[in-house]
């Protein structure tokens, strides 16, 4: 977990330790340089662990770079500009000044996020068949006024047995918020999340937060993977606040 994580004050000898590392680890940090085809092969690859290498390895959050191609990265951003217009989240959500909208179902994203790498991604993580939720939304979340911001809190678990696995991918990120997470030791430790990034999480797993945005715009979709076992057991308050908005214009299904 340590190599992916840069301290804000890192310095420039401490970022070359960190270049040298990922190049050590060769993973998808650096997609870019290895052809799709081999990059395909080895993200596909079946594990045999049994043990979850999200929980195993990384503590239950890992951070990876480069998810998307650019062609799937241009797909996206088009489909988040047709959205349009996002809605301010009610105060009873954890986030502040944040603002959001869901992404409609038929849109090409959510195809891409059902079947492109970025579920291979999670399916390796967690040596499992998790999918793409049915029961909930991929949302877009905005950052993009001051004081926009997360407080602590441990994601609320949607599926049981297991939980669900919590996606933050970033679509892009000129802000100076960070986002921090503790560790089963209670250690604090943060990352730049940079455009094309994700974050994997458990819910009811690691603490984490986003600090006050001061500067810039952070535009992230957030999702949920599951895994075929589980049981779905909630609906999270934010997703049913947007879905509200969404069934009073729609004049219910
Ligand atoms: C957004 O990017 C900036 C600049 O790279 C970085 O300092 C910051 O930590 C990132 N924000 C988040 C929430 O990751």
């Amino acid at each position: 977990m340590q190599k992916y994580v840069i301290h804000p004050s890192s310095s420039l000898s401490f970022n070359v330790l960190y270049i040298v590392l990922e190049l050590l680890f060769i993973d998808s940090a650096f997609s870019f340089l290895i052809p799709r085809k081999h990059l395909r092969r080895s993200v596909c690859r079946h594990s045999t662990a049994t043990t979850e290498s999200l929980e195993r390895t990384y503590g239950g959050i890992v951070y990876r770079t480069s998810v998307f191609n650019k062609e799937e990265y241009a797909i996206i951003a088009e489909d988040v500009a047709r959205v349009g217009t996002l809605v301010a989240e009610s105060p009873t959500s954890m986030a502040k000044r944040r603002r959001g909208a869901i992404l409609p179902s038929n849109s090409r994203t959510v195809q891409l996020f059902r079947h492109g790498s970025l579920q291979q991604f999670v399916q390796q993580m967690t040596s499992s068949d998790y999918e793409l939720s049915e029961e909930v939304p991929i949302e877009i979340r905005s950052y993009d006024q001051a004081g926009a911001c997360m407080a602590w809190h441990s994601d609320d678990i949607l599926y049981q047995d297991p939980p669900q696995v919590e996606i933050i991918w970033t679509l892009e990120n000129t802000s100076d918020c960070q986002t921090m997470w503790k560790t089963t030791t209670g250690q604090v430790k943060s990352v730049e999340t940079e455009k094309n990034s994700v974050i994997a999480l458990r819910a009811g797993g690691p603490e984490h937060c986003v600090t006050s945005l001061k500067r810039g715009k952070r535009i992230i979709l957030k999702c949920v993977y599951a895994s075929k076992k589980a049981t779905f057991v909630s609906q999270t308050q934010d997703a049913a606040q947007f879905q509200a908005v969404k069934t009073k214009k729609k004049k219910k299904r």
